[in-house]
């Protein structure tokens, strides 16, 4: 095994940072000793109108899980990543927007984006939007897309953002799922010099899930189809709407968004924000994780219908009064320069990006990257999925040459921010560890089979919180059952997390990846189960199993086992309909990289699939399979490795 460097914070940098390794310990201490004199002292980064006087209240206890955070305070999120930087700093630029087209950009000043988030908010009331009415978006990476998340907490409605690269049947599934009642959308999400056609998708989703009020914004001019009286053209309602709309005072415990993630079992389901908890969580760990001052400008490449992009795009930027830049485009458009290139235009200072980006990036080696001047670096950062200590140095030697920290970000949907992260200044790094807590934040390590903590530092087992901490998801959204079922019943009393985890000597975590039937395809999260049920909705399809398998540049590649009904023919011609199949029924994310004819599947005697058996096939690993006595028929297991050898 190759020895693993440990990367201290360097000097310089030390002496800027706002957090050193000393006020780390101190303040980390602090947080889990005192969690409300903590926490009370923190919420005043936010701009309270009744500031909150009830700190915490929480419980994991199984199953009356609540959890609460600030409980009586009041505040209005637009307010605080808008209005209360307009006395210090209207004319500074909010949003960098960089086009698809490396030819076009644009700056949006904390003036402007005031009134273009009112105006919205005021359009929105005129369509009979209001307080807790639920609006879903479906969005170019365009600076209306930002216009319409404020401008929902600006009149309080809750937003769910469908990524644009979902399917209309994905979209109609969402858009039901909240109720919503109007869908913010754009002619055509352009991306890599084509072109999706996002208000088509609408129309072919209404025609499923029934109409629903749209909103759509004109961005190519491409000739779409509006229905009178259901779709209304943005620029037309923006151009009479008023610039004077008054923050809806919203309690904290309100809910600021959904977002939809993927788990083990069933359809995806709705995480819940808040508005309180989750934006101040936003805020801090955007200042401190990324070591952000004032004046830099800050890149996540992220798209906004991830959470990474919520957090890290809009709301905490905005909530610091950053400058953040949005991206419409892809890193190998026009050419494989083209990160290193923003970089170079807006002189970008902290860099946010996923190991799938920097993979790819990497197999077009250096001459890309060093084409470009990119000393207005600070710091860069990853999040997604673990980063292969390789991807990891490649990384910090060509983009960061050697001189700036690498913060490896682990959190997720649920989470609403980093929760296992290195602080810059503070924190020496390992490649593909995300080396400690954030504040607050409580890691232990479970034995999957005891469910008792391990507690040895060194360890191994599945990752689980302790306790709460403010940016915490509140429920599934209409479900709060399956919120507590999810993430608190297999271990109770700890939010488990649904990752593998391993604690090194010195306390370092190291994530191994999903414990359950969930994968990790170029970082985004798919669960297994609904690869499996857009492929048995096919006529042709009686049975279907699917499973994750180690891919170079994606992380994991989607590997399907399939069953016909009888008679039907096992064809390469059905391959490819059934890989458009799930394209078609979920989006291009989930195109199955492999489909395996399996006449038959491993299951045990009362009928469950073995799919650790499936995994060790689709990975070419055939010496580990372990015990397969306990399968119905033992032979299915030598005939799906003949198959794969044929293959
Ligand atoms: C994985 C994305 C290793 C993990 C913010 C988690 C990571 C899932 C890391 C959440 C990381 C995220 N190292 N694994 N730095 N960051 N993951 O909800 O498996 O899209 O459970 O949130 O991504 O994915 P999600």
């Amino acid at each position: 095994m190759t020895e693993i460097k440990t990367y201290p914070p360097a000097p310089d940098f030390v002496k800027n940072a706002h957090i050193d390794a000393a006020t780390y310990q101190s303040m980390y201490e602090a947080s889990i000793n005192d969690p409300e004199g903590f926490w009370s002292q923190q919420a005043e980064r936010l701009t309270w109108d009744k500031a909150p006087t009830k700190i915490k209240n929480t419980t994991f206890s199984h199953p009356d899980v609540s959890i609460k955070w600030f409980e009586d305070g009041e505040l209005n999120v637009a307010a605080n990543c808008v209005d209360r930087h307009l006395a210090t700093r209207p004319d500074q630029t909010a949003i960098i927007w960089e086009s698809d087209d490396p030819s076009v950009s644009r700056h949006i000043t904390y003036l402007e984006l005031s009134e273009q988030v009112n105006k919205l908010a005021n359009v929105y009331k005129s369509l009979g939007i209001g307080k807790g009415d639920r609006i879903v978006l479906y969005m170019p990476m365009i600076p209306e897309a930002a216009y319409a998340m404020l401008a929902c907490a600006r009149i309080g409605a809750v937003h769910s953002i469908v990524f644009a690269g979902f399917s209309p049947e994905a979209l109609a599934a969402r858009v039901g799922g909240c109720e919503a009642s109007l869908i913010v959308t754009a002619d055509e999400a352009p991306r890599g010099g084509r072109s999706t056609p996002l208000k088509t998708n609408v129309d072919k989703a209404l025609a499923i899930c029934g109409d629903v009020k749209t909103l759509v914004v004109e961005r190519t001019g491409a000739d779409v189809n509006m229905v009178e009286g259901r779709d209304h053209a943005y620029h037309t309602l923006m151009a009479h709407a008023s610039t004077d709309c008054p923050a809806e005072p919203m309690n904290a415990e309100d809910p600021l968004f959904i977002l939809y993630t993927s788990g083990s079992t069933g359809a995806p389901k709705g995480v819940l924000h808040s508005s309180g908890g989750y934006l101040l969580w936003a805020a801090m760990t955007h200042e401190i994780v990324f070591d952000y001052h004032e004046g830099d400008i800050f890149w996540c490449t992220a798209d906004v219908g991830w959470v990474t992009g919520h957090s890290y795009i809009i709301y905490g930027p905005l909530a610091n009064g950053a400058t953040t830049l949005m991206f419409e485009g892809v890193p190998t458009w026009p050419d494989v320069g083209r990160f290193w290139a923003v970089c170079e235009k807006h002189k970008v200072n902290q860099f946010y990006t996923a190991p799938t980006a920097i993979r790819a990036l990497m197999a077009h080696g250096k001459e890309p990257v060093e084409k470009h001047d990119l000393s207005s670096l600070k710091v860069l950062g990853t999040v997604g999925e673990p980063i292969n200590p390789e991807a990891w140095n490649w990384y910090n030697e060509t983009v960061g040459k050697g001189t700036r920290p690498i913060v490896d970000t682990w959190w997720q949907t649920e989470t609403g921010g980093h929760l296992l992260t290195p602080i810059p200044g503070a924190i020496p790094t390992k490649p593909g560890s995300a080396t400690l807590p954030f504040f607050g934040v409580q890691p232990v390590i479970l034995d999957p089979a005891t469910g008792e903590e391990v507690t040895t530092t060194e360890a191994e087992g599945v990752l689980c919180m302790k306790d709460s901490w403010p940016g915490q998801m509140r429920s599934v959204y209409g479900d709060h059952d399956r919120f507590v079922k999810t993430y608190f019943s297999d271990y109770k009393g700890y939010y488990f997390s649904g990752d593998g985890c391993r604690r090194d000597a010195d306390g370092y975590y190291w994530i191994t990846g999903r414990v359950d039937d969930v994968i990790n395809v170029s970082g985004h999260r798919m669960g297994t189960a609904e690869v499996e049920s857009a492929l048995v909705a096919h006529p042709a399809v009686s049975e279907a199993a699917v499973v994750g398998f180690p891919h170079d540049i994606k992380g994991q590649g989607i590997y399907c086992y399939v069953t016909l009904m009888d008679g039907e023919e096992y064809t390469d011609e059905l391959r490819k309909e059934l890989r458009d199949w799930v394209r078609k029924e979920i989006g291009p994310i989930a195109s199955p990289d492999h489909i395996q004819w399996a006449p038959g599947l491993p299951k045990t005697r009362s009928g469950k699939i073995m799919r650790r058996i499936l995994r060790k096939i689709a990975e070419n690993d055939y010496g580990a399979l372990g015990d397969t006595s306990t399968l119905a028929d033992p032979s299915v297991v030598e005939d799906l490795i003949d198959n794969r050898m044929n293959k």
